[in-house]
């Protein structure tokens, strides 16, 4: 059976992507120092797809760790999604965020070096195109980013553009999310933030119950339809199957290919039509105030995704509704996330 060695698999997107993975017949080996995410978030993968993950608590930084791994055999490809994500936190310690993400994808790339595994989907962002010139946004637009988040992003695309240059024995998929959200359709696995949620979805499903009072809506003047910032929201799901669609695409591609490609639907939405949305799918009014806008947001971001439809056959079919109903099932089944099943 092929393996797939997968990086913060136990995060909130690798859990899906393992899910589906293990769905589809795949077997993982994941990797994860739970700097971000519990174990219990595996055991709900496993849950879904018995006996399809091999989990090793482990930090990306350590390849030593990395080879003793990969020395088991049988991983033909990786997926890496291990990293640190909030942005703000990346402006407040620049040196943490590069060491984690930048030099972790290095010791990565080292491990990988001394085994046979040359197949390599990374986690990528739209927050590369800091402010956009224009939308919908395509893979060959200016990168801009606005953080040092947003900056490690680009150098590992360009640390895997020379990996593949000057050994074209690989081949890469830079993957750029756009707004992942819901859950799960079991409503076992989704979203767990720590601590006040920087998002706007897990915001939103925590005021609907009851953990915040309400929810701020950061910013009414934008050049938009109703005032409020317009977003490429996808379901996590969605975006799971884009990752077995880009392993496909690996596994057909010629030996040195680096494709980079959005993930996104294509759908502008704003703040307050998936506040709306929410509100009417499941039936709970979300208590908000209108604020001012909340500094370094872009006004409007959503994709070009016909990359993803010619070069992986890919396209996200799940609706605004799916994403708002799937997010709140998992958060009124789990209101204290993964921590209470774990404790
Ligand atoms: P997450 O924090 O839930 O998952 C990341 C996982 O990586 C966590 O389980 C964490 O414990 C693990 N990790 C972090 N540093 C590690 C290290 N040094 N060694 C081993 N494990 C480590 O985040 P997510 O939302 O699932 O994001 C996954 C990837 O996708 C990240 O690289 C993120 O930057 C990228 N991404 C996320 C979004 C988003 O909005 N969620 C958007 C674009 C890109
Ligand atoms: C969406 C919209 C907010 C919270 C971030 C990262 C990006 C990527 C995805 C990793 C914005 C508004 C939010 C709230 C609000 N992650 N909002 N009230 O900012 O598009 O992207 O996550 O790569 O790098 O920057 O997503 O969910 O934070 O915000 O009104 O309480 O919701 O102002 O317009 P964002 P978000």
């Amino acid at each position: 059976m092929e393996k797939v060695l997968v990086t913060g698999g136990a995060g909130y997107i690798g859990s899906h992507v393992m899910a589906t993975l293990g769905r589809r017949g795949l077997r993982c080996v994941c990797v994860d120092n739970y700097a971000n995410s519990s174990p219990e978030a595996i055991r709900r993968v496993e849950a879904l797809a018995p006996g399809t993950v091999e989990a090793h608590e482990a930090d990306i930084r350590d390849t030593d760790a990395l080879r003793r791994i990969l020395a088991t055999g049988g991983v033909t490809s990786v997926i890496h999604l291990a990293g640190l994500k909030a942005v703000g936190e990346s402006v407040a310690e620049p040196e943490r965020y590069h060491d984690n993400n930048v030099r972790g994808t290095e010791s990565l790339l080292a491990a990988l070096a001394d085994s046979p595994v040359r197949r390599f989907v990374f986690s990528s962002s739209a927050t590369v195109y800091g402010h956009p010139q224009g939308v919908p946004i395509s893979e060959s637009a200016p990168t801009a980013p606005q953080s040092p988040y947003g900056e490690n992003k680009l150098e590992i695309e360009g640390l895997l553009a020379r990996l593949a240059k000057d050994d074209p024995s690989w081949r890469v998929i830079n993957l750029r999310y756009f707004n992942p959200v819901g859950a799960h359709e079991s409503g076992t696995m989704g979203e767990d933030p720590s601590g006040i949620p920087n998002n706007l979805m897990p915001f939103v499903c925590q005021t609907a119950a009851g953990r915040r009072p309400q929810l701020s809506v950061f910013g009414t003047d934008y050049p938009t339809p109703d005032g409020t910032a317009v977003r490429d929201y996808i379901h996590v799901m969605d975006l799971a199957e884009g990752h077995v669609a880009a392993l496909g695409a690996l596994a057909a591609a010629r030996d040195g290919t680096v494709m980079t490609v959005n993930l996104g639907t294509g759908r502008g939405i704003s703040v307050l039509e998936l506040v709306q949305a929410f509100e009417r799918v499941n039936g709970i009014a979300i208590p908000r105030v209108l604020t001012a806008r909340r500094p370094g947001d872009v006004a409007v971001c959503y994709a070009d995704p016909s990359l993803a439809r010619q070069a992986l056959g890919w396209t996200a079919r799940r609706t605004l509704e799916d994403m708002c109903r799937d997010a709140w099932h998992w958060q009124s089944l789990n209101p204290e996330g993964y921590r209470k099943a774990a404790a």
